[in-house]
């Protein structure tokens, strides 16, 4: 698929089928993340591919909004430095979840962010280290209804181009 296409089509997907993520394919996902630019070519990432049912189940209650995470094929915890050392930090992380998403959209696998609301306590669940951290995770997995990925984007679903954007100078 076009670039352009996965940007257009690509949506987020909470609700999956129990059809596990081929190995292949999970590491094309996470190679994607590992490609993503950052600043002063830092990288300073790492991913944890999560399967584990046990796992995932205990990773949806560390969010408001994370209960997908239990029904997901997959999980990619994202660890980065502490996001208040710098404001770089959080921009590179969601270059690489973006890209990642992307390529999961463009293998038929659909994906959210979720953020997590008790970093300490998947530290716990994870184990590692204490100058990383992990605020967001990508669920993923094959949506449930596999109409979603061939879906018109729906109306509204974003501001008008005018509402987001200027040119030259601010509101022309
Ligand atoms: C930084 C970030 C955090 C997010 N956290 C959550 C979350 O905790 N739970 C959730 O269900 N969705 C979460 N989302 C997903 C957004 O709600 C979703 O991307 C947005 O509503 C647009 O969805 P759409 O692409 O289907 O229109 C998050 C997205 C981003 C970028």
């Amino acid at each position: 698929m076009e670039v352009s296409q996965v940007i257009k089509m690509k949506r987020a997907v909470r609700e999956f089928s129990d059809e596990p993520i081929p190995e292949e394919q999970l590491a094309q996902v996470i190679n994607a993340g590992r490609r993503a630019q950052s600043a002063k070519n830092r990288q300073a990432w790492h991913f944890i591919v999560v399967r584990d049912r046990e796992i995932l189940a205990e990773l949806s209650q560390l969010g408001r909004f994370a209960k997908q995470l239990a029904g997901a094929a997959a999980a990619i915890v994202i660890l980065t430095p502490d996001p208040a050392e710098r404001w770089s930090i959080m921009f590179d992380a969601g270059q690489a979840a973006a890209y990642m998403q992307l390529t999961a959209w463009d293998l038929g696998i659909g994906s959210c962010p979720v953020t997590l609301y008790e970093p300490e306590r998947a530290r716990d669940l994870l184990g590692f280290p204490a100058d990383l951290h992990a605020r967001a995770v990508l669920s993923l997995g094959y949506p449930e209804d596999s109409s979603t990925l061939t879906a018109t984007p729906h109306a509204g679903g974003r501001k008008s181009l005018s509402e987001v954007s200027s040119y030259e100078r601010w509101g022309s």
